[in-house]
């Protein structure tokens, strides 16, 4: 069922926000190049919201000494323990295949973002 969740206007690139949706607690966001996701917000760790952790990018290395920063601002850091979500998939960073966040589709129609919950 699609719920409305807020005014576009209302997100901001780099920006997410939690809402409850049939008694889930969804974060929504919005990436810097303007997109909108949405991911049960609720770590599969220990269960902190993941909307009080930060969005930031991670870091990967090519080789001993060069390090690049990927995927900025898209992906969501668990505020206990730092597990890394893309915001895009839900899945982790670490263990892609095994540790995810459930997703939920988001459109955008006449100014107000709506999540299909
Ligand atoms: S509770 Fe989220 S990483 Fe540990």
């Amino acid at each position: 069922m699609k719920h409305t969740v807020c005014k576009a206007e209302e997100l901001k690139e780099g920006q997410m926000k939690a809402f409850t949706i049939d008694k889930k607690s969804i974060v929504v966001i919005r990436s810097q190049s303007g997109e909108v996701y949405a991911l049960r917000n609720v770590c599969p760790h220990k269960g902190p919201a993941l909307s009080d952790g930060s969005l930031d990018g991670t870091c990967t290395a090519s080789e001993p000494g060069e390090y690049n920063l990927e995927k900025v601002g898209e992906v969501l850091k668990c505020p206990w323990h730092n597990w890394e979500f893309d915001i895009k998939t839900g899945c982790s960073l670490f263990n892609p295949e095994k540790v995810k966040v459930k997703t939920f589709d988001v459109t955008e129609e006449n100014g107000t973002v709506y999540v299909q919950v």
